[in-house]
This record gives structure tokens, sequence and C-alpha cells, in this order.
């Protein structure tokens, strides 16, 4: 099987790393990629977002599977553009990644299947935020309907920092705040007339959202994570098939646009149960590195299964024993501003390392030198047959490596190595 995954993430490279695992993948293709990606992929030019320069660059290749990694793609419909030009997409139709280009329209969805998430306004001027606001009261959560590419979520005690964001916003969702520990499950979706949608999911993950130690100062797209959870309650998962994710396909398959690629849900733990926070029509950067550095089944299997409506006919996800932590090295002024053309040291070393995997996201060749060239600049994941071994193992890639202005969290998984039973 010959197969091209689109985007320039570290989520791509973890994807086409382990593609070229598969002895099922003959060719890995990847556009437009990055440095690190040429190590297991060929790098062509493409512009992600366009769908007919996409599956012309798919025809040219004779792929026989297209893996849309990131959303803004999904949302202009870049799926639906290689699959109409009869070649297999994984990935969701730019209907069904509307569950997450438009916050307002998952709540509908979750409404309409009964899947439990917070309480939420959907406003169109300041006023009505406002008295959303103070409908629900502090801490406020206010979210940008659309896609803002990690920017889009204020969570604060700040009723002025709330309006702001709000003021920012042309829709927005506010809803209530939810408390507990969060859960990121991933799970490949297909779906055929005669079975309708087949759900697979990975086993949990939990990523860290915050810049800053102690889960301090803004969001950013995610400075690390770990799988599995080893303080998960048993029977998460199959408890979140049944309530969380099957609904939600079902119902998308019943309003005619089924869902096809993989669905993220992200989820809190709270006192009152269950909810989901998020979802999100694409792998998850960066839980996808650790999970990828941990499934034993042939990925590329699995994805041209769930694409042409034969998952359930193929071996479910099979992960090792074990764990993965992914600590995320980023650039200087990350998350408000990034810094290019840092010199980048130490990943060969890092690599040299037993256990230790690293994975380029904004990274670039210049005169021959690896350089940074955006906010997150690579992940680098440590696996080892426990959480504690896993994370010591990470950091151990993460102190061989250098660049001007590095970033990174120094209590990724701290608190699940040194205590299984907590977050
Ligand atoms: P989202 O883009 O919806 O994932 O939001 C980004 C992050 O903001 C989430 O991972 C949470 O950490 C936080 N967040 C979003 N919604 C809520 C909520 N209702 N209550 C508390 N935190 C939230
Ligand atoms: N890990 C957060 C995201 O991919 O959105």
């Amino acid at each position: 099987m010959k197969t091209l995954v689109i985007g320039t993430g570290g989520r791509e490279h973890a994807l086409a790393w382990a593609l070229a695992r598969d002895p099922g993948v003959s060719e890995v293709h990847a556009a437009p990629g990055n440095p690190g990606m040429a190590a297991v992929a060929t790098l062509h030019e493409v512009d992600p977002l366009d769908g007919a320069a996409v599956a012309a660059l798919a025809a040219s290749l004779g792929v026989d599977l297209v893996v849309v990694g990131p959303e803004a793609p999904l949302v202009a419909g870049v799926a639906d553009a290689v699959r109409a030009a009869g070649i297999a997409a994984f990935g969701p139709s730019a209907q069904a990644a509307q569950l997450e280009g438009s916050k307002a329209f998952a709540k509908e969805v979750m409404d309409a299947a009964g899947v439990p998430t917070a309480r939420a306004f959907v406003c169109r001027t300041l006023d009505e935020a406002a008295a959303a606001l103070d409908e629900l009261g502090a801490p406020y959560v206010v979210k940008d309907d659309g896609l803002a590419a990690g920017k889009g979520v204020v969570v604060t005690e700040s009723r002025e920092e709330a309006l702001a964001h709000a003021a920012a916003c042309e829709r927005l969702v506010v809803e209530e705040y939810l408390d507990g520990p969060e859960v990121s499950l991933f799970a490949l979706c297909g779906w055929n007339e005669a079975d309708g949608a087949t759900v697979r999911p990975l086993q949990p993950a939990q990523d860290f959202k915050r810049i800053h130690d102690g889960d301090e100062g803004p969001n950013t797209g995610g400075m690390g994570a770990y799988t599995p959870l080893p303080w998960a309650p048993a029977g998460l998962v199959d408890q979140l098939v049944a309530t969380v994710l099957q609904p939600t396909v079902d119902e998308l398959a019943r309003r005619g646009t089924p869902f096809t690629g993989l669905l993220y849900a992200g989820l809190a733990l709270t006192s009152r149960g269950l909810q989901v926070v998020e979802f999100n029509a694409r792998f998850g950067d960066p839980e996808t590195q650790p999970l990828l550095a941990l499934l034993e089944s042939p990925l590329g299997e699995l994805l041209l299964a769930a694409a042409t409506g034969r998952l359930a006919e193929v071996p479910p996800p099979v992960f090792a024993d074990g764990a993965a932590v992914a600590v995320v090295m980023a650039s200087r002024g990350y998350p408000v501003t990034s810094s290019s053309g840092d010199v980048i040291t130490g990943v060969e070393a890092a690599e040299s390392l037993d256990g230790v995997h690293v994975f380029h996201a904004g990274t670039a060749l210049h005169e021959g030198e690896l350089v940074t060239a955006g906010g997150r600049v690579l992940a680098v994941v440590g696996t080892g047959p426990d959480v504690a071994t896993a994370r010591t193992t990470a950091y151990a890639g993460v102190d061989r490596i250098s660049f001007a202005g590095a970033q990174h969290r120094t209590d990724i998984a701290g608190a699940a190595a040194v205590s299984p039973g907590t977050r």
C-alpha cells in the first residue's frame, strides 16, 4: 500500500513514522512535511488547504490512501476532494468536520445525541455574552465558535477578560466551567451502509495545555502528553464509547454526514461525571506521538480499513504494555509569538538513547543546519515499562537537545509518575 500524509506537524511526523513501520505499507509520501519526516517519507510541495492540488498529487503518486492530518484542510473539504478523485481518504468530510469547525454545531450534535457536555449558550452579541456569563458565573469559559489554532478558548475568573475575548469573536459559545482531570480519547471511525458507524478507540491519553509548570499561563496547542493513564477508572474506555463516541457518530450518520476518520473526544472527569469539553476531527497533537510510539497494530491497515468502510473487519488497535511520555520543546516567545532560525543541536544524540523518539513540528533546514521554524518545535517521546520510566527517558532526550530560547515544561506526567493514582 502506498500512502500520503498531508500536514507539517509533530502529529504528521508520528503518523508517517508509524505508517513506515507497517509491513503492509510500501511507500510513505508526505506533503508539505518537515525535515524530520524526510527520514521516513518522500516529501512533496503542496498547499494543504487546496483539495484539488492534494487530489492531483495523490493521483500522480498513485497512492492508495491519503491521511489528512490537520483540522483546517478537513474543514476546507480536502478529504472530500480526494475521495471525489476515487482515492481513499482517512479524514472526515467538510460537513462532518464541523464537529471541530464549529463549537455551536458540536453542541447541537451532542444535544441531539444525548451526550453529556457543559451547559452552553451560543452568542452573537456582547449583550448576549454578558447575559450568559452572568447566568453561568465564574470561572468563565468563552470559546470562539470557529477554528482558532488553539487560541479560541479563554478560561478566566475575570469577567472583564471574558468579555474582552467575547468582543474579539464573531460568534461564540459561553459555557459552564468543568472541573476535574481531563482525558483525551481518540477513536478510529468508519462507516458503511450495511453496518452503520464503527468506532475503534485507542487508549486514553492526557495532554498539558498550559505553557508553564503547574498548569499556569496561557493555553497552547499542547506542551506534553502521556499514555496510558494509570489513574483512569476501570471500564472508562467502554463507557466513553457507549455514552459519547458511538452516539455522536450515529447522530452524524443519521444526518447523512457519516464521520470517517479520527474522532477526538476531550473530556473532563468532573464531580458530576464525565462531560465532553470538545471534539476534534483529527488526531491530537502531542497525544498522537506517545500513542503511536506504543501502537503495535499496523497503522496503514487500520486507517485504510476505516477510510473504506471495512473497519469492523480488521483487528482492533493493540498497544504495547508500558507507557509513553511526550515533552514538547517550544521556541522563544511561544505561545504569544514564536522564533525562527535558531540552530537546534542534539537531536541525533537524543535519538541514540534507548526508548527515545524525536518528532519534528516547527523545524526547517537552513544551509544544512536544523533550525526552529515555529512555536512548537519538537516533541521528545520516551517509552518505558511504566510512566515514571518513560518520563525519565523523555527528559533524558530533552536534556540532549538545545536551541536558543527553548522552553519546555518540567512536570509532564509528573504526578502520574510519582503516584500512579493521580493525574
Ligand atoms: P478546547 O479548545 O475546547 O479544547 O479548549 C481548550 C482547553 O480549555 C481545554 O482543554 C480545557 O483545558 C479548557 N476548557 C475548555 N472548555 C472548558 C470548560 N467548559 N471548563 C473548563 N475548562 C475548559
Ligand atoms: N492536544 C490538543 C489538540 O490537539 O488540540
